[in-house]
């Protein structure tokens, strides 16, 4: 974990800055479905209502108390796939990527989905083909490629990209 932020749920309080930390994450782009105009509060405390009811939401917070970057997750509905954590979506802060903030976020969000009951045996997300940073990422946190969406996505240049299904067991 980085040594400069601690993690802890997420709350309704959190609303503004998880807009503000998502707005500078679409920024670049390749990452993040959303582009930032498309980032609205109501976006957000969607996902935040989302994650208090059923799921998982964790900040990661500097020293200093700015939100360095964000993950949440929410359990199917369905009672077949109730062991399944998906819709998940990570979001660390151009300022703070690649110093181990994503990767202390997935760490809390596993450990936050094996103490949840019922417990969860699968957690899976959906990444661009081209975001090969985050890719990495997944596979050394041991998720596992499990298929392709051709030309899923179109990029704002017109250009279509394949998303890839990833998923890691629990159980
Ligand atoms: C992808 C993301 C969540 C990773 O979080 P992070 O805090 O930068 O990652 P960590 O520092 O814990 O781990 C670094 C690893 O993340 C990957 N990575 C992805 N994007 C990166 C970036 N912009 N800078 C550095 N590393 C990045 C690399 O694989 C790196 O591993 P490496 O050291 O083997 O190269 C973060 O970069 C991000 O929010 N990016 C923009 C939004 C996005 O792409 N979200 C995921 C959508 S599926």
């Amino acid at each position: 974990m980085t040594a400069a932020c601690s993690i802890r749920p997420l709350t309704a309080a959190d609303a503004a800055a998880l807009l503000a930390l998502h707005k500078a994450a679409a920024v670049t782009p390749g990452g993040l479905a959303r582009m930032p105009d498309e980032i609205t509060p109501a976006y957000v405390v969607g996902f935040l209502e989302k994650a208090a009811a059923e799921g998982i939401g964790l900040g990661a917070w500097s020293a200093d108390g700015a939100l360095c970057g964000e993950i949440h997750a929410v359990r199917m509905t369905p009672a077949l796939f109730g062991h399944v954590l998906s819709d998940l979506t990570v979001a660390v802060h151009p300022d703070w990527q690649g110093r181990g903030v994503g990767s202390a976020l997935f760490g809390a969000l596993i450990t936050a989905a094996r103490r949840l009951d019922p417990p969860i045996g699968r957690v899976e997300l959906m990444t661009g083909a081209g975001n090969i940073g985050a890719i990495r990422l997944y596979e050394r946190l041991g998720f596992r490629h499990e298929g392709r969406f051709v030309g899923r996505g179109r990029l704002s240049d017109g250009r279509v990209e394949d998303d890839i299904a990833m998923a890691l067991m629990l159980l």
